[in-house]
């Protein structure tokens, strides 16, 4: 994780770090810092905590920088070293001369820093970047070539990184090179910018260079120059970046979370547009590059995915082995890399995520593509390094999500998901028209559905207002709901800490029954469809516990009442479609715990947005 941003040109650069980093805040928050060139010097400012403290901590020192036009700056997500000012980035050599931040994990900090120690270099931090400062400030005084020394030293640096370097010995130079991490270059009229991300130099320009792995670009206000590894220049590959400058804006709502939430009816209109017109008519998505007639022969699916992702992934396998009946395997992206898979070119392998920058995902991906699979890829962000890694590329237009809690790119993957899946049904003839149709016609009116719990949220914050003090907290479902529990319960707690597992409902008996006394609400999951009477037989269980138990339900069933002390009523769906409808009360009691908690609703402590190391 952690962000990094670069500018040279003219402009006052302190504004342009800051900014830009206020716009990489998803990718971590705990500590922050910028270095600027200020005439004979370099000058590094850095606070712990969010990036208003480094606001503050530069007021006292603005006469300083005012006048600086080149920097660098990061923000920080620990990996190595706790979160405090020495272990912030920027990182300088022994004698301060050479500054860089780094984005990414070095594997052999550990012998680099013993190598360096014995040469007599002074560590000031317990971080594995202060390595990459000093091995490249020693590969300068070597060379005495800043370029050069970066590319000398990134072959023997390994591990994950995008370095952003700036040496004192030269006023108006910023080199910077990846590996496994993103980074592109924005072009601007006499300026150019760094950056992990897009949001981060938008508002300069939308003309923009992504380096490509091991690349190193040398930057000056009229130039950049772009050469591999081995020295050999590059012609950079210049691209319009297809963004529009956004003041991200709460836009009323206390939290970017309750307004992403309240975002979903729209994301779900969104993302029907162009590929689903009318239940006769067949979905469209041009998106997927498999033949028709390779569509047919598949036998086997792996996707692969993290977190929300994954669980959306859950759902997506129970779709496309009912509709389309093929095997499909899910797994966590950081299990698949370590182990041999059977994979290769006849296996689709689906990769979800949000951010499309999941180190993990982006890994297996690799992997996956490597063996010869055809990959496809699910992601909000469109110009990320896995849809760069796309055979086939399925955008989900969810708009950007601040919120490190993901909720609306949830709604949009499980969309993505039901279109694929009734896509290749239609494909290969394997589900019955007419349930294809009404699921459809559903899909379509699914906004409206949403938009009545949102309307009415009563129930669901007295639910969370009685929960909320609870320590642990257990959520049940089965069959397609099975991964709601599981996301209800994610949800839970990196908002609000408490101590949250969702469980198939019959494994409960088989161990977790054992937790429950009538201190332990138990939130049960209870669709109409054909696990609903045995998900009520063992929500009755742990009633017979003592267990607190609540429903969350579109039944009208009168034995609920006595069996359940809190009801949550959503409106009635079919069952497959249930996993769209039956998250959304789960992501607001989260969310109204967290707000009773006064949690950190949108920056949760410990978490980022987007989590760029293994
Ligand atoms: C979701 O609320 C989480 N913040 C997290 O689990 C996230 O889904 C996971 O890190 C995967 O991210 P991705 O979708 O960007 O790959």
């Amino acid at each position: 994780m952690c962000g990094i941003v670069g500018y040279v040109g003219f402009r006052s650069v302190a504004d342009i770090l800051l900014d830009g980093l206020e716009q990489l805040e998803y990718r971590g928050y705990d500590s922050s810092g910028i270095a600027v060139k200020c005439d004979n010097d370099i000058k590094v400012y850095k606070a712990v905590g969010k990036l208003k403290n480094l606001r503050e901590e530069l007021k006292s020192h603005v006469k300083e920088f005012e006048k600086s036009t080149m920097g660098i700056g990061h923000i920080r997500w620990a990996t190595h070293g706790a979160p405090t000012v020495l272990n912030a980035h920027p990182h300088t050599c022994t004698h301060g001369n050479l500054v860089l931040v780094h984005n990414g994990i070095i594997e052999n900090y550990k012998e680099l820093r013993a190598e360096l120690e014995k040469e007599g270099c002074v560590f000031k931090s317990q971080t594995d970047t202060e390595v990459a400062a000093h091995f490249i400030a020693k590969k300068y005084d070597e060379t005495h070539d800043l370029t050069e020394a970066v590319r000398l030293a990134s072959k023997e640096i390994e591990g994950a990184y995008a370095l952003c370097v700036m040496h004192n010995d030269y006023k108006d130079t910023i080199v910077a090179t990846k590996r496994n991490a993103p980074l592109l270059v924005g072009i601007g009229e006499g300026e150019y910018l760094i950056a992990s991300d897009v949001p981060a130099i938008i508002k300069y320009t939308k003309k923009a260079m992504y380096l490509s792995e091991n690349q190193i670009v040398t930057v000056t206000p009229d130039s950049m120059k772009l050469i591999d590894k081995d020295g050999n220049e590059v012609q950079p590959k210049i691209e319009l970046l297809p963004w529009e400058p956004v003041a991200l804006s709460k836009m009323g709502y206390k939290h970017f979370m309750l307004k992403e939430i309240h975002e979903q009816p729209d994301v779900i209109r969104n993302i029907l547009v162009g590929k689903l017109h009318t239940a006769a008519e067949p979905v469209i998505l041009d998106e997927v590059k498999l033949t028709k007639d390779t569509l047919k022969k598949l036998t086997r699916i792996q996707i692969i995915a993290c977190g929300t992702s994954l669980h959306a992934a859950m759902v997506g396998k129970y779709l496309l082995e009912t509709f389309c009946g093929i095997a499909v395997d899910v797994e966590a992206s950081s299990e698949y890399i370590y182990r041999r898979t059977v994979t290769d070119e006849h296996t689709l392998v689906i990769g979800v995520s949000q951010s499309g920058e999941t180190a993990d995902t982006l890994t297996a991906i690799k992997q996956a593509k490597a063996r010869g699979s055809h990959i496809l890829i699910i992601t909000n962000r469109p110009d990320s390094s896995m849809a760069r890694e796309a055979d086939s590329l399925l955008s989900v237009n969810a708009g950007i999500e601040v919120s490190v809690a993901a909720t609306k790119s949830y709604i949009a993957q499980l969309m993505a998901f039901y279109l694929l899946a009734l896509y290749m049904a239609e494909i290969k003839g394997s589900t019955d028209k007419s349930i294809i149709q009404s699921i459809k016609n559903e899909l379509m009116i699914l906004p409206q559905k949403i938009e009545q719990v949102l309307a009415n949220t009563d129930e669901i914050q007295k639910c969370a207002r009685k929960y909320s003090n609870t320590k642990d907290f257990i959520y049940i479902a089965r069959g397609i709901n099975l991964p709601t529990a599981l996301e209800g319960a994610l949800k839970l707690k990196e908002i609000s800490y408490i101590n949250a597992t969702g469980y198939a409902a019959g494994e409960l008996k088989h161990g977790p029954i054992a937790m429950l006394d009538d201190t332990m609400p138990v939130l049960s999951i209870l669709m109409k469809g054909i696990v609903y009477d045995k998900l009520l037989s063992n929500s009755e269980e742990a009633k017979a516990r003592n267990a607190r138990m609540i429903a969350l339900t579109n039944s009208n069933d009168p034995k609920l009442e006595d069996l359940f002390e809190c009801i949550i009523r959503v409106p009635e769906v079919q069952e497959f479609l249930s996993p769209i409808i039956a998250v959304i009360p789960l992501q607001l009691i989260a969310y109204y715990i967290a707000e009773f908690l006064g949690k950190d609703v949108d920056q949760p402590r410990n978490l980022a947005k987007s989590v760029t190391v293994e």
